[in-house]
């Protein structure tokens, strides 16, 4: 079976091209990105044929449909309309990237027009494919904590991830991609609509932008981390711990948001932004510093002074139809990047943080039993495989239980939820 990749950047390509093609049986068979040089490294990484090589949408599309399976990994904003064009090129399994559109119009005309085509769209909502998750689910189903009645939930983005994502990147804006609670916490919302098993039917949502705002800066500080003035050249690069003198922001050394911290030390706490913000992977560090001292490199900008309007911490109360009521909140302000639940029933509660791959239940007049889920292998959790697994046997035409899919119309909402936080509650 073969696959075609529209957007083949950190998720198309690093996520999605990496894992499917690695798969037995399966091929990546057309590509498709504006940026050429992303679109040449996936044909040469992924050996597609030069003719399924596009750099044009439009072209991509007018060819037809290409492969069994699409996989769309583009920005947010470009999702409806590829899909539109994916449905009238015949496609009738994608794997669409979350969030799917910015608009609830969009999203619900998506899901009416594939259920009119009987096209499978599966949102890449990754954590419902992972144990740790799918054990949450399993314990709830099985009836031992009872009837739900609350669920507390916390998104930890983690320090580090909300200034390159948030501050300095592709969702740093609600214009130019979506506010906060659709962009990131999408996947928490519909972690909550499966466990609640039930509509919502009040939501209200509070939220800030509290710290990443000019006002905060400290005195003195760069507007970018690293100066490219000539006058600033004489700056210099060590190896080890690395030294940066001259040429750079006085805080440098000390700002936990700055690039030196953030990208170049040899602990820094990440290195998949290095393809957003060095633009390749793996880049060493005169390169990365090259990329920040540009001064058209948006991560290369003082966090205090960007052009960023997501929320920094967001808080969503709610109710559903069945009675349960549940708390989700957003923060960027973690060490690490980490979810924690606690789920109370009738009859027992749940806790778990994701991170330390173990579940605690306690039964009311019962032991404390801690529920061993392991941690599953690659990204999030090991749902990025997960859902390939699962798009892959959608493909061959495998009966998957729904309670587990993604699907465009479970998608359509728990969206619905978001965009009615969204309009209720903004302050
Ligand atoms: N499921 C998850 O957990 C998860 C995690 C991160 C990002 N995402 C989502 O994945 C999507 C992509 O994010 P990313 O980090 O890979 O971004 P990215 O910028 O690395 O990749 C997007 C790619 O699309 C290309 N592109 C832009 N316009 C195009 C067009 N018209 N036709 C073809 N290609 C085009 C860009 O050149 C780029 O290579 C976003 O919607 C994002 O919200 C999902």
């Amino acid at each position: 079976m073969n696959i075609a990749i529209l957007g083949a950047g950190a998720r198309g390509a690093n996520v999605y091209g990496n894992i499917f093609s690695r798969m037995s049986g399966v091929e990546i068979s057309a590509v498709c990105d504006t940026d050429g040089t992303k679109a040449n490294n996936a044909k040469r990484q992924f050996n597609v044929p030069e003719n399924a090589c596009f750099l044009d949408e439009d072209n991509f599309f007018a060819a037809g449909r290409l492969a069994d399976g699409l996989v769309i990994a583009t920005m947010d904003q470009d999702h409806y309309r590829q899909v539109m064009k994916a449905l009238d090129a015949g496609y009738k399994k994608i794997l669409l990237e979350k969030p799917v559109s910015n608009s609830r119009s969009e999203v619900n005309e998506i899901a009416r027009r594939a259920k009119e085509s009987g096209t499978d769209i599966l949102v890449c909502h990754v954590l419902r494919y992972t144990a740790f998750y799918q054990t949450v689910k399993n314990v709830i189903r099985g009836g031992a904590i009872g009837d739900v009645t609350v669920i507390n939930h916390q998104e930890n983005v983690g320090y580090w991830h909300f200034a390159h994502s948030f501050t300095r990147g592709n969702w740093r804006n609600e214009e130019t991609s979506a506010p906060i609670l659709l962009a990131k916490t999408c996947h928490d919302f519909d972690l909550l609509y499966w466990f609640a098993d039930s509509k919502c039917t009040e939501i209200k949502s509070f939220a800030a932008l509290s710290h990443f705002r000019s006002e905060n800066a400290p005195e003195g500080c760069a507007k970018r981390c690293l100066n490219s003035d000539a006058a600033y050249r004489k700056s210099l690069i060590g190896l080890g711990p690395v030294r940066i003198t001259g040429g750079a922001c006085k805080y440098i050394d000390v700002c936990p948001f700055g690039v030196k911290k953030l990208y170049i030390d040899k602990n820094a706490p990440f290195n998949w932004g290095d393809l957003h913000a060095v633009g390749k992977n793996h880049p060493t560090v005169s390169e990365k510093v090259d990329a920040f001292k540009n001064p058209q490199n948006p991560y290369g900008r003082c966090v205090y002074f960007c052009d960023n309007d997501v929320y920094d911490h967001q808080s969503v109360v709610m109710k559903f139809a069945s009675g349960a009521t549940a708390s989700l909140t957003l923060t960027a302000f973690s060490k690490d990047c980490y979810r924690r639940i606690h789920i109370t029933g009738s009859k027992g509660e749940l806790f778990g943080n994701d991170n330390q791959g173990f579940l605690t239940l306690n039964v009311f007049g019962g032991k404390t039993k801690k529920i061993r889920v392991g941690g599953g292998l690659g990204g999030h959790l090991g749902g990025d495989n997960g859902i390939c697994d699962t798009f892959v046997k959608l493909l061959s035409g495998e009966k998957i239980h729904s309670d587990f899919l993604t699907t465009i119309d479970v998608t359509a909402e728990s969206h619905n939820m978001i965009f009615d936080a969204e309009e209720t509650g903004r302050s």
